[in-house]
């Protein structure tokens, strides 16, 4: 397994209304912290997060954390 791009060391905050989002695993995105496609021909695939409803989250920029999508404080070994 390759080691994903480290798109920051530090999490994306956002508020995010009900719905489905994609969160970049690979760290190639240019819409981070979520999937553009950057990821093809990579092993990576965007991690699927549903929400149903508003809310504030902590989403991992350095694709290390071991609670993906969310920030579990891993950065801040890299
Ligand atoms: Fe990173 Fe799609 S661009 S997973
Ligand atoms: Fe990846 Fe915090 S940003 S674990």
């Amino acid at each position: 397994m390759s080691e994903p791009d480290i798109a920051q060391k530090a999490p994306y905050v956002e508020e995010l209304e009900a719905g489905t989002y994609w969160w970049c695993a690979c760290g190639k995105s240019k819409n981070q912290p979520f999937c553009d496609g950057s990821h093809q021909g990579t092993e990576f695939q965007p991690q699927k997060l549903e929400l149903t409803e508003s809310i504030k989250v902590w989403l991992c920029g350095c694709k290390h954390s071991c609670d993906k999508p969310f920030c579990d404080g891993s950065h801040k070994k890299l």
